[in-house]
């Protein structure tokens, strides 16, 4: 693909950067998206199972759906597109990663400077004492799985209807407040409040570049659309920020 120089002359010069990642980017890693053609699984949607009042009716339904992603998230690896955003972090001294996914990929690529505003799959939350712990069972021997105290366990996932961790808004507001450039990668931009990010970074002066598979609702706003997959436009921007 062909960058702008304006575009390469932007990432060049930028001195805070912010990346916000959505489920496209693990698409080519092999995980399903939420809203594309493969995002039910049996007939529900993620509005309808990731919620606490879903759990609340039938937490051995939400836990099948939760087994059956970390079954199929434990066999993927992360692709070319991970591995660019992690070797961009250290193009910056100032760079925040903020991802809706929970599936852990970008850490396993090396990524460190990273929020994961949604939660991650790989760890679980006692219902009555609010400890959080690693889980990596594959497939869980009991579903719903049980803490020690005898109360469920729940994914340490941020569902529709729940507020994000304090820390984790307070630090990806205050980085999309002070970043000169903004990437908005592999979402659909519908759910709140990542939805929001790309264009408060923009109405604060950033310069917003867009990497989607197919164009969104902010794709007309941004400064730059660029429309392909992830996997395959992040290396060659890498490859043109890295060469002097
Ligand atoms: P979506 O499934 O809504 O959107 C994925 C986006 O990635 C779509 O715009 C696709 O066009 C794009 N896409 C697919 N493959 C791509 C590729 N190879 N390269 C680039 N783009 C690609 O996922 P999110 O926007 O992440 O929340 O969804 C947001 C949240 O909704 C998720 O975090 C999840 C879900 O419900 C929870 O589970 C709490």
């Amino acid at each position: 693909m062909e960058f702008t120089k304006e575009l390469t002359q932007k990432c060049k010069g930028a001195r805070s950067v912010v990346v916000l990642t959505g489920a496209g980017i693990s698409a080519e890693s092999g995980v399903p998206t939420f809203r594309g053609e493969e995002g039910l699984w049996r007939k529900y949607r993620a509005e309808e199972l990731a919620t606490p009042y879903a759990f609340e009716r039938d937490p051995k339904l939400v836990w099948e759906w939760y087994d059956w992603r970390r079954q199929l998230i434990s066999k993927c690896l992360p692709n070319p597109g991970h591995y660019a955003i992690a070797n961009l972090e250290a193009l910056y001294k100032d760079f925040l990663l903020i991802t809706q996914n929970v599936d852990g990929l970008h850490r396993k690529a090396g990524s460190k400077k990273l929020r994961e505003i949604h939660g991650n799959i790989w760890r679980v939350r006692c219902t009555k004492e609010g400890r959080v712990e690693e889980n990596l069972e594959v497939p869980l021997k009991t579903i719903p799985p049980a803490c020690k105290c005898g109360a469920i366990l729940r994914p340490h996932i941020v569902w529709f209807g729940e507020s994000l961790d304090m820390e984790d808004i307070q630090t990806s507001y205050e980085a999309i407040g002070k970043c000169d450039l903004f990437f908005t990668i592999g979402t659909s931009v519908v759910v709140q409040p990542a939805a929001s990010f790309a264009m408060m970074a923009k109405s604060m002066g950033a310069y917003v570049v867009e990497i989607n598979k197919d164009p969104t609702p902010v794709s007309e706003q941004v400064d730059v659309s660029l429309l392909g997959k992830a996997g395959e436009i992040l290396p060659e921007l890498e490859k043109e920020l890295s060469s002097t």
